[in-house]
């Protein structure tokens, strides 16, 4: 089954809601914190230049349009 499955409920142990943002809102974004960056690195499907954690990712208004993508399984 596809999409985010979020199994720690944020709590960054599980790299289960891995997404790709699209290029055009990396910068938006601003780079993974420390404990995200080194959660990334243990991926079971291929880290790429621009995943992140979406639980990592705060909803706001400037992040309104967001376009992420869920890798392939
Ligand atoms: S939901 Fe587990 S790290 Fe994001």
């Amino acid at each position: 089954m596809g999409g985010i499955r979020g199994e720690c409920g944020g709590n960054l142990a599980c790299a289960t809601c891995h997404v790709l943002p699209d290029p055009a809102w990396i910068a938006r974004l601003g780079p993974p914190s420390a404990p995200e960056d080194d959660l990334l690195d243990f991926l079971d499907d291929e880290r790429r230049p621009e995943s992140r954690l979406s639980c990592q990712i705060t909803a706001s208004e400037a992040l309104d349009g967001l376009i992420l993508t869920v890798p392939a399984p």
